[in-house]
């Protein structure tokens, strides 16, 4: 662990030693009679600016639709939460969002603290500083680590706390991952903690599937980026044009299917892990699943973790939904 601070900033850092969770879970997913990639190696530097053109291409609504309701509803948002003290962001990024919220929290007159959790060391120091400069006063306590491993960590911070999991990101758990992080948040809330939960909702077919293929291939750049960073991680050798972009959505299973589909038959060297892995001519591999919600389901979800939903704020057209839930 390595801390600094400056004025009213502090940043923990509390990252692994890289590359062997990686090597580990790649070799896990290629080997599995179905293959399998985790999305979260999407996100190299490269991934990120693709993530963020996908954010504003007209077929992408979750990030528009949860903005507004940000931009609208903040103040009802931070009322129903009690006036919190110390708003925890989880996977907070450059916190654009999050500013709608510290700003309702200023207005009326609770906010104190604010507990930024990334991966991303840079980032994370740079929100921090711009946002001290941004809210006299402020005191920031960043966290750089993995909250999917490192949720304890955000338990040092007193009561009253607003801990917000903004973006959807929820919905790339599997269903069972998702109630062990849920009741592992569940566990660490004290009674006046709220959680903020972003959720994409269910839709007609179309317009999900449109926002997972957009027409202008951005998404489908996005999801072979992660053979990319395979390429240089992990020294492999995927040429990422043998492989297309796949997104359906499973009514069953509630959740947006993206797969890479292999155009040929095809054997890929991952010198990194001393491994030879072949693919069959229009076989599938899944790299991301993205669930989509409903009121109802998210109620049943959070009574399953030991949690109850105590506020739902959606945006003007319904497709998204902030919920917020406290210990049950
Ligand atoms: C960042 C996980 C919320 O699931 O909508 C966007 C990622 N993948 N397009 C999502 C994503 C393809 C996104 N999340």
């Amino acid at each position: 662990m390595t801390a600094s601070s400056k004025e009213a900033i502090t940043v923990e850092v509390h990252l692994a030693a890289g590359g062997a969770a990686m090597a580990h879970e790649v070799r896990l997913g290629l080997t599995a009679k179905s293959k399998e990639l985790p999305p979260k190696y999407f996100y190299d530097e490269r991934g990120s600016q693709l993530f963020e053109r996908i954010t504003e291409l007209p077929e992408y609504y979750p990030t528009r639709a949860e903005r507004e309701i940000l931009t609208n509803r903040s103040p009802e948002i931070v009322a129903a939460a009690g006036e919190p003290g110390t708003l925890v962001e989880l996977g907070s990024g450059s916190a654009a969002k999050t500013r709608h919220l510290l700003s309702a929290m200023r207005e009326v007159g609770c906010l104190e603290t604010y507990v930024p959790v990334d991966i991303s060391e840079e980032i994370t120091y740079e929100t921090a500083e711009a946002l001290i400069e941004e809210y006299p006063g402020l005191t920031v306590r960043g966290l750089v680590c993995d909250f999917e491993h490192d949720l304890e960590r955000i338990s040092s911070e007193g009561g009253g706390r607003l801990i917000a999991f903004l973006g959807g990101t929820i919905g790339n758990l599997y269903p069972d991952a998702r109630r062990r992080f849920l009741s592992r948040l569940a566990g660490l809330l004290e009674p006046e903690d709220r959680i903020l939960l972003g959720t994409d909702l269910i839709k007609d077919r179309a317009r999900l599937e449109m926002a997972y293929d957009d027409s202008a291939g951005v998404t489908a750049e996005f999801n072979k980026n992660v053979l990319l960073v395979l390429n240089r991680e992990l020294g492999a050798d995927f040429d990422p044009g043998g492989f297309q972009h796949v997104a359906r959505y499973d009514a069953e299973e509630a959740w947006m299917d993206i797969r890479l589909r292999s155009l040929v038959d095809q054997s890929i060297r991952i010198d990194g892990l001393d491994l030879t892995v072949r693919f069959a001519a229009g076989e599938e591999m899944r790299t991301e699943i993205s669930s989509k919600f409903t009121r109802e389901r998210l109620e049943e979800i959070y009574a399953e973790a030991g949690l109850e939903m105590s506020g739902w704020f959606t945006d003007s057209a319904d497709d998204y939904a902030l919920s917020l839930a406290s210990k049950a």
